[in-house]
């Protein structure tokens, strides 16, 4: 998402705007009065992307493109990048346990093997992680000249949504995975469990909300992990087990790992944003969802 101002109004355009979470950020913006431009890509274009080797580097190279443009344009005052907090592990670097806290000095070491990480887990983790730090590059006394840029790092995104895309269904089967038969969705919930020592989850509301707020606020620049509830697959399943008695939960995820690490992340709290949504609400609006559609 990026931001250009003038004296009248504030114009944003929203990169991906029919995507799970750009649908839901371009509707709060129209309703809250932006005037909103949002970027689809040519799904016939099938050629796209192919120049690089890797998805990792089309990444890289995709989010420099944006940086670069925003920055000949001229008119863009803030970049804000949806990153991921994948790419902040607590695990240590030596593989010997994890730390006691999770903020936003920490990065994911590339070179980190996880049990529970197939070939996508691991691209997709690499590519957030490097296209974080490439356009991290290009903030305020970086290569990007005056453009004011954030990376908002967030979690697990669940709530209702307004979409059926291919990964608003990814992203609700991994919350659903505990009490549902899904086996991509279970990996997934591994994987973030392993990569985060915990599972750092967000609504899609509070997600859109967070983009705004860095949006209006000149002193937001820079990095910042982004997720109201840090719970474990315990505390997740237990959670379901209180509220949604109605359904099964695997008997593992109540034997799951009990670990102490901290939520240590604080900047964006410390700037003034405040979270609306607990892990119940969460996951209430999840399993609403999921019924409304049918997959529940
Ligand atoms: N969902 C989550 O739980 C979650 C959590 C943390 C971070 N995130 C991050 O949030 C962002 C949005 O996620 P999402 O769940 O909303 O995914 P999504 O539904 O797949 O939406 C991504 C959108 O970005 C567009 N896009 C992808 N690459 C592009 C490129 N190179 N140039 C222009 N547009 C491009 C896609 O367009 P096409 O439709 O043309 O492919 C799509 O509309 C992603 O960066 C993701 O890593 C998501």
């Amino acid at each position: 998402m990026s931001m250009e101002t003038s004296s009248r109004c504030c114009k944003v355009c929203v990169t991906g705007g029919a995507g799970f979470i750009g649908s839901w950020l371009v509707k709060k913006l129209l309703d809250k009065g932006y005037t909103v431009h949002a970027t689809l890509r040519n799904l016939k274009d099938e050629a796209r992307g192919s120049q690089y080797k890797s998805v990792t580097e089309a990444a890289i190279a995709g989010a420099r493109n944006i940086a670069v443009s925003c920055i000949k344009s001229g008119t863009v005052k803030k970049l804000i990048y949806t990153a991921s907090v994948v790419s902040a592990s607590p695990l240590k670097e030596d593989e010997s346990g994890y730390l006691d806290f999770m903020d936003e000095t920490l990065w994911t070491p590339l070179n980190l093997q996880f049990s529970h990480a197939n070939e996508l887990h691991n691209t997709y983790t690499s590519s957030k992680t490097l296209a974080e730090k490439e356009l991290l590059s290009f903030g305020n006394n970086g290569n990007g000249g005056g453009l004011e840029v954030v990376t908002l790092a967030c979690g697990l995104v669940g709530g209702e949504m307004l979409l059926s895309s291919t990964s608003t269904l990814q992203t609700v089967s991994t919350l659903l995975s505990q009490i549902t038969d899904n086996a991509d969705g279970y990996y997934r919930l591994r994987f973030l469990e392993e990569i985060n020592g915990k599972i750092p989850i967000i609504h899609v509301d509070d997600v859109c909300e967070a983009h705004i707020f860095c949006m209006l606020n000149p002193s937001v620049q820079g990095r910042y992990l982004c997720a109201s509830s840090f719970v474990s697959s315990l505390e997740m399943a237990n959670c379901y087990v209180k509220n949604h008695p109605e359904f099964h939960v695997k008997q593992e995820f109540l034997d799951g790992p009990k670990r102490e690490i901290k939520w240590a992340s604080t900047k964006l709290l410390q700037e003034g944003f405040v979270y609306k949504y607990d892990t119940k609400m969460i996951l209430d609006d999840c399993v609403k969802y999921a019924r409304r559609m049918g997959y529940l």
